[in-house]
């Protein structure tokens, strides 16, 4: 007898969409070998029909609407990958509403509206799958939420933004400007709609709600992560980084630090030889420190059309075999955990080593100024350069600091930048993986 099919409908055909087909497609026969029944991609709904992606449809299955697929009784799991808040919000309550199960790579409407999603599937007895909303194709999802469910999760360090990587990789390996780096990330199909959220760190701060719900039962609370991009980051910084033996990436931080957790994105310094600092390009990693399991590093590609499509083929698969054994809203369990008690704390209350590089001019007194301006705020200085020599002209002058609180590093460097002998902004980044 015929095995009955499990039936799929993709809102939205664009670079995960059509990694996603093309692998339920071209290995439909070895989804079926493997899952024991058969996936069919009955139809996918994009308001372009006619771009080519690469991949061929039979007659009748690439259509411009959506509802048709929210609609169809035959529609077991609904794939949403059209991204952005509005309309897929309201797509997906459409099909939760309507008994579908979904998956999901939106991050950004997970991190924000991520609840009234959850309590929705949660009322409907339906399932969610959202492997491909952080992290590309690793499965980082089922690794925090099933995985490491024995342990305490301490920390977890990442680079969860591939675009954002592969600018800095280019930049530090090749010299490469900013804005060609971006150009080459989005004509690879990395960047975001709105490349944006990618260099200002938006696109990590989504991904880091998830994470940091999963791992430390906190709410979603993407408003109160502190998020800082990579636009600022100059040649010269990249260089004096390196000269300091670090490397600058955009990290993703959420750590336990007594009933607080520290939640933030920012460029950061890291020891050449600390795991994340040789990740590169699209590439994206995730450390976890956690008491059961020690320290543990998660690699691989974070962003692209077939890299995020397995992630998504993954969430359908797991679904689909849920559905065959009546298990269908398995993960409602543990999608959301109750809330821990934790705090989020504020960014000004953290602790951690910085790098600073003042623009100052080259004349006797100036850097006892500026150190002694720091050590009235109980920053110490723990290594230094100063490159060149321009008399009436300011040079650059870098300092490594040890830990010192976010709160008194602000007010230093307010009271800094005032002073007649520095003539600009003082860049300052954090530093991890040294003395903290
Ligand atoms: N724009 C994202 C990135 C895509 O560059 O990582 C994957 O979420």
């Amino acid at each position: 007898m015929k095995k009955k099919s499990i039936n799929i409908g993709i809102i939205g055909f664009g670079t995960v969409g059509a990694g996603t087909a093309k692998i339920l497609l071209r290995k439909r026969k070895e989804l079926e070998r493997k899952l024991g029944f058969p996936m069919v991609l009955k139809n996918i709904a994009d308001l372009d029909t006619k771009r080519d992606r690469g991949i061929k449809l039979s007659a009748g299955v690439l259509i411009n609407n959506a509802q048709a697929i929210l609609n169809d009784p035959e529609i077991d799991i609904v794939v949403e990958l059209m991204g952005g808040i509005h309309p897929a919000k309201e797509f997906i309550l459409q099909a939760i509403r309507n008994g579908k199960h979904v998956v999901t790579a939106n991050k950004a409407l997970l991190a924000t509206e991520g609840h009234e999603i959850f309590k929705a599937a949660r009322e409907n007895r339906v399932d969610i799958g959202f492997e491909a909303s952080v992290a590309g194709s690793i499965p980082i999802i089922k690794v925090v939420r099933e995985s490491l469910v024995g342990n305490s999760i301490q920390s977890i360090y990442g680079i969860i933004n591939g675009t954002s990587n592969y600018i800095l990789t280019k930049m530090t390996e090749e010299g490469v400007d900013f804005a060609s780096a971006l150009k080459e990330a989005q004509t690879l199909g990395y960047a975001e709609m709105d490349p944006t959220f990618d260099v200002e760190g938006i696109d990590s701060a989504h991904k880091l709600t998830i994470l940091a719900s999963l791992a430390f039962g906190v709410p979603f609370s993407f408003k109160k992560i502190y998020t800082e991009g990579i636009t600022k980051i100059t040649p010269l910084d990249i260089q004096f980084a390196s000269e300091f033996g670090y490397k600058i990436k955009l990290l993703a931080i959420a750590k336990q630090a007594g009933k607080d957790i520290d939640v933030r994105i920012h460029p950061t310094m890291l020891p050449y030889d600390h795991m994340i600092a040789g990740v590169n390009g699209v590439f994206n990693a995730i450390y976890i420190e956690s008491d059961a399991t020690g320290s543990q590093l998660y690699y691989g590609r974070g962003a692209g059309e077939m890299p995020t499509g397995s992630a998504v083929v993954s969430d359908i698969a797991d679904i689909a075999g849920n559905i065959k054994t009546g298990a269908a809203d398995r993960m409602q369990r543990v999608n959301i955990p109750a809330h821990s008690g934790l705090r989020i704390r504020k960014i000004e209350d953290i602790k951690t080593c910085y790098y600073l590089r003042f623009s100052a001019l080259d004349k006797p007194g100036v850097l006892s100024k500026i150190s002694g301006i720091l050590g009235s705020y109980n920053i110490s200085i723990k290594s230094m350069i100063q490159k060149g020599r321009k008399i009436e002209k300011a040079v650059p002058v870098v300092m490594m600091t040890h830990e010192a609180r976010e709160k008194d590093m602000i007010q230093a460097l307010s009271r800094i930048d005032r002073l007649s002998i520095v003539s600009e902004k003082t860049m300052y980044l954090r530093v991890e993986g040294g003395e903290n």
